[in-house]
């Protein structure tokens, strides 16, 4: 079996990092959260008094974004990667809701993403890799033998992260969430900076009534039909 890159690009809380975890794991690839890289861009900007209240202070995150290091390492306990920000375990800081409302925000700014870009591309040299994110297919990996483009209903896929930070136990109000993912729908699709889109050669999956496994399932059958 030949080593390839997987893009797996689509709309915020499809279960887009779900799928791509499980099949980095099976078949013994990398995985890359690519939005856990901006959220980790985000949290630094709100920890050092760059991003205040609705204003960012561009200037100052220019000045700082290659200090700014970002890494994963594998969680033992839940096998899954951590994200680490200068080398400070932030994985569950980063998927507070105030890091959720801020990121769309930070993402658009181009010097951001072309940072992350770079940094990306620099992790799927040797290729094995699975990368998820809205513009992997699109700019990151153009030439991945394996892209997939996933959508889902904005209420089904709030209804499923209100579940994921409930059973963190952490306090949620689904009115909100829902509120959140429709806007950064809209923030990612219509940013001028690599907006969201599905690559012409990625292959569609709409997951609204799918569930984890059956999506499984379908994606390990794409993999096995690229990777022979
Ligand atoms: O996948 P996520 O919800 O953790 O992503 C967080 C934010 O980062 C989301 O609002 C869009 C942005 N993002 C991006 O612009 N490009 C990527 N490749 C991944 C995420």
């Amino acid at each position: 079996m030949k080593k390839i890159t997987i893009a797996i690009d689509g709309f915020s809380s499809c279960g887009k990092s779900t799928m791509a975890k499980d099949l980095a794991r099976e078949v013994g690839y990398i995985y890359i959260d690519s939005g856990a890289m901006y959220r980790a861009v985000t949290l630094y900007s709100i920890e050092n008094g760059i991003f205040n209240g609705d204003v960012i202070d561009t200037e100052k995150l220019k000045n700082e974004i290659k200090n700014i290091r970002i890494s994963f390492q594998l969680n033992k306990e839940t096998g899954r990667p951590d994200t680490y920000l200068n080398g400070v375990n932030v994985e569950n800081k980063i998927r507070s809701m105030e890091v959720s409302s801020k990121v769309s925000p930070i993402s658009t700014l181009d010097f951001v993403r072309e940072e992350m870009v770079a940094q990306q591309q620099t992790m799927g040299k040797e290729k094995g890799i699975v990368m998820d994110g809205r513009d992997i297919g699109t700019t990151v990996f153009p030439d991945a033998e394996l892209k997939i483009f996933v959508t889902a209903t904005p209420e089904i896929r709030a209804q499923r992260r209100y579940d994921e930070l409930k059973a963190k136990g952490q306090e949620a109000s689904f009115d909100e969430i829902l509120e959140n993912v429709k806007q950064r729908d809209y923030i990612d699709q219509n940013r001028e900076v690599s907006p969201l889109r599905k690559a012409e050669d990625a292959l569609l999956l709409d997951n609204t009534h799918l569930s984890i496994e059956e999506q499984k399932e379908w994606l390990f059958r794409q993999f096995n039909k690229v990777s022979k």
